[in-house]
């Protein structure tokens, strides 16, 4: 036993989302998404990152997310499991496609509003609370191709319509909600992100907070809605998370690394606080970005969240003298190499102490509960003679990181509760390896769509069962 008990009431669970879990891409009248066009391989990243101007599938090209791990058809035995490791929590993501196939229909897809309903009832079978972020990643293709996505003012009437749909169909069945995951990433990977491709000779920067307005805007509303449909909802935003910290004391350093960081949390700050945060003024002007509003979006930005969610996987670094040749992107971040810290097979530094200086940072800034959504360890499982796997690795890491935890609350932090990311391994977002894993249970398959997808709990499922029996005293 260790001292890390942690409160009655904390949800334990783990975290997977719609487009790298489910495959079963044009079930049940599902649409296409973007994701569905992101194929493995050499030409993943330019297209992930908006650098083509216009996206199309390819016979000889494998698209990951096609099949997954099918969890479109296997979420009773998926979700059987996790109740066996006592998940008090299992965040998943609605495919917006397979409510609305093409994302701008007045009427909803039945199929997929049945499929998400059965989820939930299979979840509370087992007394699993669902957490449901309403778009991880994946953006109807039809919005894209007809609208420019994100780019459009129109999309904040299409996502109020899709989430209305959902809060009002699931009322009851999910109290937890998160409008869009990771919403920072946009700026770093605009197509994933929000769908974005660009034309020729545009401002990147312009359409990027354009879209990102509006992406505000409808999360605003959505909460809005949210607090109205059922007073039970809670509605959190979604922060891809991680403090840049200065490479030296140097006050440049120090700067850029304020700056770095209020890159991202420019985001969560007018989810939480409700209003545009001064800097902008400043940096729109150096960035030639002149925002199209309409004088009601900032009435609506005042509903501000109920918790902060975030991910959290490594932390970053930051000098004045940052550049494209001593950078690289850890989970498309760009950051500096930070020398005192180890990284994964991946280049993920590995750093617990980060969590809870992001966690103390978060909740300074922010005095509201926060919601740790996502966090874990990418890395090769090998089976072994007895087809047992023995990922010792990551728990170590996921120990740590429940530590650094339990200190950031013993520093007066409030954790609602701990979704590790991919607690069923599933696709790499970044990647779209099969082989980047970070469950508790092993899915056979391969990068290249290899394999029975059995399903075999690692020597991570029975050490996370005891964690979670323990509320958190016994790490083993
Ligand atoms: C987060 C995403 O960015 O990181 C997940 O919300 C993603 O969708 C996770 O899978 C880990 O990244 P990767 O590339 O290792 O899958």
């Amino acid at each position: 036993m260790s001292n890390t008990q942690f409160p009655k009431d904390f949800l334990w669970g783990g975290a997977i989302a719609a487009n790298q879990s489910e495959g079963a891409h044009l079930a049940g009248g599902k649409g296409l998404t973007t994701v569905d066009m992101i194929p493995y391989g050499q030409n993943r990243m330019p297209i992930k990152l908006g650098q083509v101007d216009k996206v199309t599938q390819n016979v000889d090209e494998f698209y990951p997310s096609h099949t997954a791990i099918d969890f479109y058809h296997r979420y009773k035995e998926d979700i059987a499991l996790l109740a066996e490791m006592g998940f008090k929590v299992f965040r998943v993501s609605i495919a917006w496609s397979r409510i609305f196939p093409n994302g701008d229909e007045l009427e909803p897809n039945q199929a997929g509003i049945d499929f998400y309903r059965n989820v939930f009832r299979e979840c509370h079978k087992y007394g699993i609370e669902p957490l449901v972020t309403l778009c991880h990643f994946d953006v109807p293709m039809h919005l894209v191709n007809e609208y420019g996505s994100w780019r459009n003012r129109k999309m904040i009437s299409f996502f109020s319509n899709y989430a209305k749909t959902c809060l009002t169909q699931y009322k009851g069945l999910v109290k937890y909600w998160l409008t869009f995951n990771e919403i920072n990433i946009l700026l770093a990977s605009p197509f994933s992100g929000a769908g974005l491709l660009f034309q020729e000779g545009e401002n990147h920067d312009q359409v990027k907070y354009q879209a990102a307005h509006h992406q505000l805007v409808a999360s605003a509303l959505v909460t809005k809605m949210a607090h109205k449909i059922d007073a039970q909802n809670q509605v959190g935003c979604m922060l891809a998370g991680g403090n840049f910290y200065p490479y030296s004391c140097k006050p440049e350093d120090v700067l850029k690394a304020l700056e770095k960081d209020r890159e991202n949390l420019f985001f969560i700050d007018v989810q939480s606080r409700g209003y545009y945060p001064s800097y902008t003024k400043k940096v729109f002007a150096q960035k030639g970005i002149q925002l199209e509003t309409n004088q009601e979006d900032f009435e609506i930005l005042k509903n501000t969240v109920d918790f902060i969610s975030f991910s959290y996987y490594a932390s970053r670094c930051a000098s004045a003298d940052m550049n494209s040749s001593n950078t690289s992107a850890a989970n498309v971040v760009k950051s500096i190499k930070n020398p005192h810290l180890p990284a994964s097979d991946w280049g993920w530094v590995i750093d617990p102490i980060g969590l809870r200086i992001t966690m103390n940072t978060l909740y300074d800034r922010y005095q509201k509960p926060l919601f740790l959504v996502e966090n874990g360890l990418g890395a090769k499982d090998e089976l072994d003679e007895n087809g047992n796997i023995n990922d010792d690795y990551r728990i170590d890491y996921l120990r740590q990181h429940i530590i650094a935890m339990h200190d950031a609350m013993q520093d007066g932090v409030p954790l609602m509760g701990y979704t590790p990311w991919g607690c069923i391994d599933l696709v790499a977002a970044s990647t779209g390896e099969m082989s980047k894993r970070y469950g508790f249970i092993y899915v056979d398959r391969d990068d290249l769509g290899n394999g029975s997808l059995k399903r075999i709990p690692k020597k991570s499922f029975h050490w996370y069962k005891k964690v979670i029996e323990s509320n958190g005293s016994v790490l083993g």
